[in-house]
């Protein structure tokens, strides 16, 4: 692809209200003239387009990398918006979306939904659903109603590479690919949002975060039971098509280990051992509770065992200091949280596919 001039623009608490207005209203028109915005949400960064120009949403599959089958998320700055890019004629789909949307939104929470006729196909990645978020990041919001459009966004890394959590990350990968990158610091989740089907016969969660199924069931009065999670691999087609790519990876070979507390020491240990006598340098990815159990030339940790969103936060920018120190063989502990554990796993390979997203 040809080689863009990428502006960064940072928006903190220095600017005036004035001139935060300006450079939103600015980066908005980027927007509504077919641009690509790199843009701070709470969960990850997001790489943005109009998502209702086929054109310029051609220009973020180019821009990643990504396989043009693999549908995008269309952000709203609220809920009334989501008339745009979703039909919710009545109905129990429509009571099913108001009553997350009133509880979790602005917020990591995403909905696929039946998609209106006029969202383009590259969109949607040829579905006859949408995805659609209301993102908890007044400057994301603040952007979206000055594009005036509903903003279709992947995170804003290459294809295959850990979600960016912050700016240093969007450029990394995406310096010369956009024409604008917003920098607001770092995200306040860490991990991408949970992603909920709402159009078929029973609920489905295509994708975990930091939502978790139990909160779902509760605010639609549903058992826990009632709500399935596909199995990904092993549709055709797969109802998250991103799901079957391996993502998150980071460039060295990683592992994650699973067990008890002593066997995931003894099994982290004894290849670490082997990693050193092959002459690999080697990292670890570990809870501060067991730092000093490990000897590697690179630890990392993700806080504290129990300190879940913490770990969240943190989860990314490890794996990509891993990539920073050249480490070639990353060893992480499992973590006891289903949105984390999948994205370790998924990092690994050890679940989905072995292509990229
Ligand atoms: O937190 C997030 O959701 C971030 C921020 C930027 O909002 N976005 C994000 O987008 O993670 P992306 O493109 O990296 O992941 C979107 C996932 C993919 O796995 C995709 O296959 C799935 O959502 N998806 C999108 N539309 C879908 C649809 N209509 N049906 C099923 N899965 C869909
Ligand atoms: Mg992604």
């Amino acid at each position: 692809m040809n080689r863009v001039d990428t502006q960064i623009l940072r928006i903190d608490d220095t600017l005036s209200s004035e001139e935060r207005s300006l450079a939103l209203a600015r980066a908005g028109s980027v927007l509504a003239a077919g641009g690509l915005v790199i843009f701070p949400t709470e969960t990850v960064y997001g790489l943005g387009a109009n998502a209702l120009d086929a054109q310029a949403v051609r220009r973020i599959y180019e821009a990643k990398g990504r396989p043009s089958d693999n549908p995008l998320i269309a952000h709203v700055a609220d809920f009334s918006e989501i008339s745009r890019v979703a039909c919710l004629s009545g109905g129990e789909i429509r009571d099913k979306a108001e009553t997350l949307a009133a509880q979790f939104w602005p917020g990591p929470l995403t909905m696929v939904l039946p998609k209106r006729k006029e969202v383009p196909k590259e969109t949607s990645g040829g579905l006859d659903t949408i995805a659609v978020r209301c993102p908890d990041q007044e400057i994301a919001r603040e952007l979206i109603r000055c594009a005036h459009c509903p903003v279709a966004a992947p995170s804003a890394n290459r294809s295959g590479r850990p979600s960016p959590t912050e700016v240093s990350h969007c450029i990394e990968d995406m310096d010369g690919r956009v024409d604008l990158i917003i920098d607001a610091g770092r995200c306040s989740v860490g991990i991408e949002s949970t992603i909920v089907d709402l159009t078929g016969e029973k609920l489905s969660i295509l994708r975990q975060g930091m939502i978790g199924a139990a909160q779902i069931a509760k605010a639609l009065s549903v058992p826990l039971r009632s709500i399935t999670y596909p199995q990904t691999g092993r549709e055709d087609p797969p109802r998250a098509p991103g799901m079957k790519y391996r993502h998150y990876a980071p460039r060295g070979e990683m592992t994650v280990y699973t067990g008890t507390r002593e066997q995931i020491t003894r099994e982290l240990c004894e290849a670490l051992e082997k990693d050193r006598r092959a002459g690999k340098k080697t990292g670890v990815l570990c809870a501060d509770e067991r730092v000093a159990l490990y000897k590697a030339d690179v630890i990392i940790t993700y806080g504290s065992e129990k300190d879940y969103p913490a770990a969240a936060r943190r989860l990314y920018g490890a794996l990509r200091e891993m990539d920073a120190q050249q480490v070639e063989a990353v060893r992480a502990e499992a973590i006891d949280h289903p949105a984390l554990m999948d994205r370790l796993l998924r990092a690994a390979g050890q679940n989905g596919g072995q292509s990229n997203q």
